[in-house]
């Protein structure tokens, strides 16, 4: 019972920032280099950024510590999409503002969303910054720090229409050396009413595909098993040969990464509804390496709020996609969703209609958040972020609530049958078991045996929770 009371605890309303926990580089040997710690925040994507980060700064002398306090550089990878994710990084400069005053040689550079949104702005309203640099000027992080090291304050926050960072090999930071992510898109050209990502990442692009397939077999000759595509909005991937005799788009793409190597799990994320296609679920179906999961964010089941949101469908539309998915992927395959409480002017029957649309969609996990208004979205400008907060977050409530009871029920689909299984390393709560995740994305702990991390095995599921499956080998 214990551990069903532990493992409930991420579907909490205080973890609903979980994908904000911050992600930390790690110790490299630094014989004769200089040493920089980078401390990411947010979405995968800014975390798949610090590995290009500490590949740019290999190439300029820079190895990577685990310990701010040893570090002579200090890049903080900043989130902007809600208000408490820009404040917990408000109050980690201000922990940090002790280090510098200790070591004044040390530099503090901000990256990321969070740097592209409040540009040198930042530098005024934080002195201990030294350094700006937003997503799309990595390359040049090198110069300006060295601008920094001379006593100059440095910026760059210029957004590229062209730059996705092709050619660099990331450095995998937080690696299981099992599971990683390959960047295939980068900015997004959705106007969502809410976001600020528009404004952070700039215009969408597609990376090369060869670079992205070739990417995914270096990974997989280094002995990863799994590797997920990643972009804001993956199913509107379109890339094309510079002589415009090729032409892949995103069905095209996962099924040359698929072709890698059968033993390659294919994971990609985000979909939005309005571009995934029948073609991208049939690929899905194709391939048994990739896996059934998709994350389809869905932000209300209201079709006024969604019109607000400028999300470009309706809820019927939501629903014939989920129809669809279930109609050609199956019963079993996992689908999550995001979700927005107490969006402007949501009426309860507004909010009791999200409610209802999870129901339908019977969704395995979700990612659920309250309303934050962001300065300069169009939301901001055109509506009065209107819905008291105890609303908002009684009403995210019970979305989460909802949502533990129905990863629960999906969960329990799974006692009695055998999933195939990915171990990914020694569970989190025992050295005696292993862990690994299911082709739907599902945690399944087991007894650790003879087994390594990077292989296959098989497991029976004999008891759940509504975040973890619990089982045991079988041949
Ligand atoms: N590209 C993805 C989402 C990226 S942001 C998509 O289109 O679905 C991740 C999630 O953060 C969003 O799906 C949304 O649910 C949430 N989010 C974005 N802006 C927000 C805001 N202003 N307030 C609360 N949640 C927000
Ligand atoms: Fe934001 Fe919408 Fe783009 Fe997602 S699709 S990143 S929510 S603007
Ligand atoms: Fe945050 Fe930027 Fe990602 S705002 S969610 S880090 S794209």
């Amino acid at each position: 019972m214990e551990r069903v009371a532990e493992t409930l605890t991420i579907l909490q309303p205080e973890d609903k920032e979980a994908c904000d926990l911050p992600r930390v580089s790690e110790e490299e040997l630094a014989i004769g280099k200089k040493r920089l710690y980078i401390e990411s925040y947010g979405c995968q994507m800014n975390f798949s950024d610090s590995e290009i980060v500490a590949a740019v700064m290999r190439n300029a002398g820079f190895a990577t510590t685990g310990t701010a306090e040893e570090a002579d550089l200090i890049f903080l990878n900043t989130c902007a999409i809600r208000d408490n994710a820009e404040q917990k990084v408000r109050n980690r400069l201000k922990q940090l503002n002790v280090l510098k005053k200790q070591k004044p040689a040390l530099l503090v550079g901000m990256l990321g969303c969070m740097a592209e949104r409040l540009k040198a702005k930042l530098l005024e309203e934080e002195k201990i910054v030294d350094i700006v640099a937003g997503p799309d000027a990595y390359r040049d992080i090198p110069k300006l720090v060295e601008e920094a090291e001379s006593g100059q304050k440095a910026v760059n926050v210029f957004l590229s229409r062209e730059e996705t960072y092709a050619d660099i090999s990331p450095i995998r930071l937080n690696s299981n050396g099992v599971t990683a992510y390959i960047s295939i898109m980068r900015g997004c050209d959705n106007m969502c009413s809410f976001c600020v990502v528009p404004f952070t990442r700039g215009r969408e692009r597609s990376r090369d595909a060869y670079s992205i397939v070739s990417e995914a077999r270096d990974l997989y000759e280094n002995g990863y098993r799994e590797v997920t595509l990643l972009g804001q909005n993956v199913d509107s991937y379109k890339w094309s040969h510079a002589d415009d005799t090729e032409h892949v788009n995103f069905a095209g793409l996962l099924e040359r990464v698929a072709l890698v190597h059968p033993d390659l799990r294919v994971r990609f994320s985000t979909s939005h509804p309005k571009d995934i296609t029948d073609e991208v679920l049939y690929t899905m179906a194709k391939y048994d390496n990739i896996c059934k999961y998709i994350h389809l964010p869905a932000q209300s089941g209201n079709s006024r709020i969604l019109k607000l949101m400028n999300r470009t469908y309706d809820r019927a539309w939501y629903i014939q996609k989920i129809d669809r998915i279930r109609a050609i992927l199956g019963e079993d395959c996992g689908i999550s969703h995001d979700m927005i409480a107490g969006f402007c002017t949501e009426t309860e029957e507004e909010h009791q209609d999200t409610l209802s649309l999870m129901a339908y969609a019977r969704y395995d996990y979700g990612y659920m958040f309250a309303y934050s208004e962001r300065p300069g979205t169009l939301a901001a400008k055109k509506y009065a972020d209107d819905i008291p907060h105890e609303v908002k977050n009684r009403r995210l409530n019970e979305i989460i609530a909802l949502q533990r009871n129905m990863s629960l029920e999906r969960n329990q689909r799974h006692i009695g049958k055998v999933q195939k299984v990915l171990v990914e390393g020694t569970s989190k709560r025992s050295d005696e078991q292993l862990c690994g995740r299911n082709d739907q994305n599902k945690m399944v702990v087991f007894p650790k045996g003879n087994l390594r991390k990077g292989q296959y095995v098989s497991v029976l599921v004999t008891e759940c929770t509504a975040a973890t499956l619990i089982g045991e080998v079988v041949d």
